[in-house]
């Protein structure tokens, strides 16, 4: 039997197969599913910086520390939700109780100062790694593209500050010059890159006249994306890289692998084909790596990132100079 075993994170993964942040990891029950499914590790749903909430009086004493205006504290709800909280960090203790595949607790945030405290609480609470999802979409008219950029190392270094387990970001693809970004924030301490989220889109009913949500979900032709960018960053980066969007099936998750992959995130695909799917798609690797008489994933993974595939160019090849399969 082929050995399906990765590193990411620092952690050993029993294989690639990460079931990626969403509905299906907000409970334990969700995530002792997933194991048994056959996941390699979960990222648990995110909780959002907005939910993250402190005791006032140590919102404030921290902030007048670092030297924050506290005039901007008006704009936040800090009402006490430790509820939300304590369900979260409960969550993490209960999964890590319960399950023995790695946990990684995620948070979703925009700015730096209000939430970074609570990560402590995540990784006391036994959380392996923590995943943050960063994002803020370019539509943001007042900040320079500088100011937006500096506010991702700005994240990582703080919160690097409070933390000790792994770190890794989540991104999207909104960056002006994304290789040599993906390049910098590799280098900026995290443990992972995770490329790329994806996000909820709107959408506009012609009858009703409405914005409405777009299909939340993935197809296959989303993988492109993800595939591109961690052939071409592979063989550029300072830490490890998983692979997220569009991976539905076992032949996306080898690509995603021989393209440099340290492992590879699936969501939609577990919604909609169940979490069997998990197998399946394992399944398919180790019928693949037999046949090519592969043993273990380092005999393949990258083996077509862009710095070794033959045909380099092809990942940065963008426009269609010609018809390729007959299309016409
Ligand atoms: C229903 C649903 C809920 C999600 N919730 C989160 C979340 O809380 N945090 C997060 O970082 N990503 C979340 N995601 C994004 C997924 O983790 C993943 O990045 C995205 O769906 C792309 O992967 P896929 O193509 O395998 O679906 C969610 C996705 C779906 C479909």
């Amino acid at each position: 039997m082929a050995d399906l075993s990765t590193h990411y994170l620092g952690l050993e993964l029993k294989n690639p197969l990460i079931a990626g942040s969403s509905g299906l990891s907000r409970t334990v029950k969700g995530v002792k599913d997933l194991e048994d499914n056959g996941a390699g590790a979960v990222v648990l749903k995110s909780i959002f910086e907005e939910e993250i909430v402190y005791e006032y009086e140590d919102v404030l004493k921290e902030a007048s520390e670092e030297g924050v205006n506290l005039d901007q504290f008006d704009y936040y709800d800090y009402q006490i939700k430790d509820e939300k909280l304590t369900k979260y960090t409960r969550l993490i203790s209960e999964c890590k109780s319960g399950v023995s595949i790695p946990v990684i607790a995620s948070i979703n945030c925009v700015y730096s100062h209000e939430w970074i405290a609570f990560a402590k609480k995540l990784q006391d609470a036994g959380a392996d790694a923590l995943e943050l999802n960063m994002f803020f979409l370019p539509s943001d008219f007042d900040r320079t593209t500088e100011e937006k950029e500096r506010a991702y190392f700005q994240i990582i270094e703080k919160v690097q500050h409070i933390v000790s387990i792994p770190i890794a970001l989540k991104i999207s693809y909104y960056f002006s010059n994304l290789g040599p970004m993906i390049q910098q924030l590799s280098e900026s301490g995290v443990a992972g890159l995770v490329l790329f989220n994806r996000f909820y889109n709107p959408d506009i009913d012609i009858d009703k006249l409405e914005v409405i949500s777009s299909n939340v979900f993935s197809n296959p032709s989303d993988l492109h994306m993800s595939l591109r960018w961690i052939a071409i960053m592979a063989e550029r980066v300072s830490c490890d890289l998983a692979a997220s969007t569009g991976v539905h099936d076992g032949n996306a998750l080898i690509k995603q692998i021989l393209a440099g992959a340290n492992a590879v995130q699936v969501v939609s695909s577990l919604y909609q084909n169940g979490k069997g799917q998990i197998k399946t798609m394992l399944d398919t690797l180790e019928e693949w790596m037999a046949g090519k008489g592969f043993n273990r994933l380092s005999d393949f993974r990258g083996k077509m990132s862009q710095a070794k595939s033959s045909n380099p160019a092809a990942y940065e090849r963008v426009q269609f100079m010609r018809y390729f399969g007959g299309v016409n």
